[in-house]
């Protein structure tokens, strides 16, 4: 009979307890194929009497819903036990693979502090492009046509053009021209940038790099305005009691100008190797803007005067970190780019 079979049947399942993914599979073979005993009992379903249809039905459907059941709840528990589901799925009770936060370039943290420094003082970012004419790179900074600097050696020219070629800037300072042939003094603004140099690489020397510029220009700018203004921020990038000593130089596009040492950050006066024995490292040039220099951007120099600086942000970063290699700043070398600050943005 119909009806005592699928008890019998219901028992069997009931107390089914699989040992191996051979017996979940036995299972499947036995009630779930098609040739199976579930189908097996559907087909004598359809020759039993109309009224033991009326009750069967019901007791078969459920009976069929059981055998699926079960065999799926066997199938998960043995998968997990065996290490299946691992394979497939991965084990879901495993901690969670961290991903890898990337730090801050050691370069562009070193600009955003010197450029937070200068904007506490009131001064703006300004930004200018890295594919320059000579005009904005060389002339109207006051460089003699036959200037050394704008020799092939030192200039990556892009293209020659009559009286004013197209080259890689050599230095920021061609913004300070930008920005004062655009505007009207007062000016006071820093301007961070890649420059370019025809240059061998090597551990001290690399064909390009970054500088910050900085540009104040207003009526009755001095030279005390420009010592004091540098000394602060070496106070703030360094630390306080850091030593500042000018020496005169020369710039085409400053006069007076000078170059700005700093008591070493390493042994702090005494001489060390990074030092060379002398006590001071240099880390910027400066002066006050050549009369001509303002002229050249159309600013009357008798009413106005100012000062610019322009320091390598490498050898900032350097002196900061005792890096004594600036290629690797440019490697990507994960295992030195992750010893800087991690910044969860
Ligand atoms: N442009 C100079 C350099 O590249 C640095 C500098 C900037 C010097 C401004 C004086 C004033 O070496």
């Amino acid at each position: 009979m119909l009806q005592d079979k699928i008890k019998q049947y219901t028992q069997e399942i009931e107390q089914f307890a699989p040992g191996s993914a051979a017996d979940v599979e036995a299972f499947r073979l036995k009630f779930l194929v098609s040739k199976g005993i579930v189908k097996s009992l559907f087909e004598e379903f359809k020759t039993v009497s109309v009224e033991e249809k009326r009750v069967l039905g019901k007791v078969l459907n459920e009976f069929k819903q059981l055998a699926e059941d079960r065999f799926q709840e066997a199938q998960v528990e043995f998968q997990q036990s065996s290490g299946d589901l691992e394979r497939k799925e991965g084990d879901l009770t495993l901690p969670g693979e961290g991903i890898e936060l990337g730090s801050r370039h050691p370069l562009s943290l070193v600009r955003k502090e010197i450029v937070e420094i200068f904007k506490k003082l009131g001064f703006v970012v300004s930004e200018g492009p890295e594919i320059e004419d000579d005009w904005h790179n060389f002339s109207a900074l006051n460089f003699p046509p036959e200037h050394p600097a704008r020799d092939m050696q030192d200039t990556f020219f892009i293209k020659k053009q009559e009286g004013n070629d197209i080259a890689l800037r050599t230095h920021t300072s061609s913004v300070q021209v930008r920005m004062m042939e655009m505007g009207k003094p007062p000016f006071r603004a820093i301007m961070p940038g890649r420059v370019y140099r025809n240059e061998a690489i090597s551990s001290r020397a690399h064909c390009f790099f970054h500088q910050v510029e900085g540009l104040y220009v207003d009526e009755n700018v001095s030279f005390a305005d420009l010592k004091q203004t540098l000394f602060h921020f070496v106070q703030e990038l360094y630390g306080e009691g850091t030593k500042v000593r000018f020496r005169p130089s020369y710039f085409p596009f400053t006069e007076p100008s000078a170059e700005m040492d700093i008591s070493c950050t390493i042994c702090k006066g005494t001489g060390c190797n990074l030092c060379k024995g002398s006590g001071w490292v240099e880390i910027l040039g400066c002066g006050m803007v050549d009369p001509n220099v303002l002229e050249n951007c159309s600013i009357d120099s008798k009413k106005y005067s100012g000062f610019a600086f322009g320091m390598g942000i490498e050898r900032v970063t350097n002196l900061k970190y005792e890096i004594k290699d600036l290629r690797l700043f440019s490697e990507n070398d994960t295992r030195f780019l992750s010893q800087f600050e991690t910044e969860i943005i």
